[in-house]
């Protein structure tokens, strides 16, 4: 039971960062000068994931373009020390596979990820919402999952506290401890009221998922907002089975908000950035 797919749902018109999402993809703005796309890529292929879906939509091409060689730019730089700042990426286009698929209408998240069905089949797999950006010191947020996995082999989120006046925005677990920070899913609200939250852990955008969660989303009905939602369908896993819910180490910036955005644009800058461009 190893994992090697790692599926991100790209399809989602990003309507919070207009202008900037009108006709490119949120997951192409850049975090000082790397695509966010890349940030998450990256963070899969240091898990040991290489064999990389995405699912798509309209307008979305600027991700193919990323992830393959650009002769004319590799010409134009080559022997020059630009180079080194596109060697990265050419590291991870060598590292992995990628495929692609097309959500033809956004009908919620847990839709995008039946449409990745195709990509990933019958094996455990994970999800990455590269507009939730992880840095992590040590192991990446998706490895410390993967960790988890190879452990209790079912499918695990990851939550973080969120303060009260945001939690509506999440979707939210309760559950019992089980060990230092991973509890066992005893049940999952999407976008609760802050009366009806059950805790304060909301999910963030990375998930291992078992194969049969495809079941469970076909048989779930549209939810909040008229949406497929994840959270239901894990849910029913978690009620028929069993779901972790990990509170991972490191630190998530909500790069679909502009507030998020800018945070993790001075975390990375001094982090990464500041000492030698
Ligand atoms: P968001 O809720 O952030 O929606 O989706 P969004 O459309 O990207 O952004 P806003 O709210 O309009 O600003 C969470 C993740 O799920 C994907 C999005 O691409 C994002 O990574 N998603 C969502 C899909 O791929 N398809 C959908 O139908 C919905």
């Amino acid at each position: 039971l190893m994992i090697h797919k790692c599926l991100f749902p790209v399809a989602g018109y990003g309507t919070r960062f207009l202008p900037a999402t009108k006709s490119s993809p949120k997951e192409m703005l850049p975090v000082v000068n790397k695509p966010l796309i890349e940030y998450a890529v990256q963070e899969a292929v240091d898990a040991g994931l290489t064999r990389i879906g995405f699912v798509t939509g309209r307008g979305k091409r600027a991700i193919e373009d990323h992830f393959d060689k650009n002769y004319e730019l590799e010409d134009q730089i080559r022997g020059t020390g630009k180079e080194d700042l596109i060697q990265p990426t050419r590291d991870l286009i060598d590292a992995c596979e990628f495929s692609y698929t097309r959500q033809k209408e956004m009908k919620g998240l847990g839709h995008a990820i039946l449409t990745g069905e195709t990509l990933i089949g019958d094996e455990p797999f994970a999800v990455v919402l590269a507009d939730d950006l992880c840095i992590a010191d040590g192991d990446g947020v998706l490895m410390q999952m993967v960790k988890l996995f190879r452990q209790f082999r079912c499918s695990i989120v990851a939550v973080e506290e969120v303060p009260d006046d945001h939690i509506h925005q999440y979707g939210v677990v309760a559950g019992e401890p089980l060990k230092d920070g991973v509890y066992r899913i005893t049940d999952m609200i999407e976008k609760p009221s802050k009366d009806e939250a059950p805790s304060n852990l909301g999910i963030i955008g990375r998930y291992i998922l078992t194969p049969d969660i495809f079941d469970q989303l076909r048989e779930t009905p549209p939810g909040k907002n008229g949406e497929l939602q994840i959270t239901d369908a894990l849910k029913k896993q978690a009620q028929e089975g069993c779901v972790l819910a990990y509170r991972f180490k490191g630190r998530r910036f909500d790069c679909g908000s502009i507030d998020g955005f800018v945070d993790a644009t001075n975390h990375c800058y001094d982090k990464f950035y500041k000492n030698g461009f």
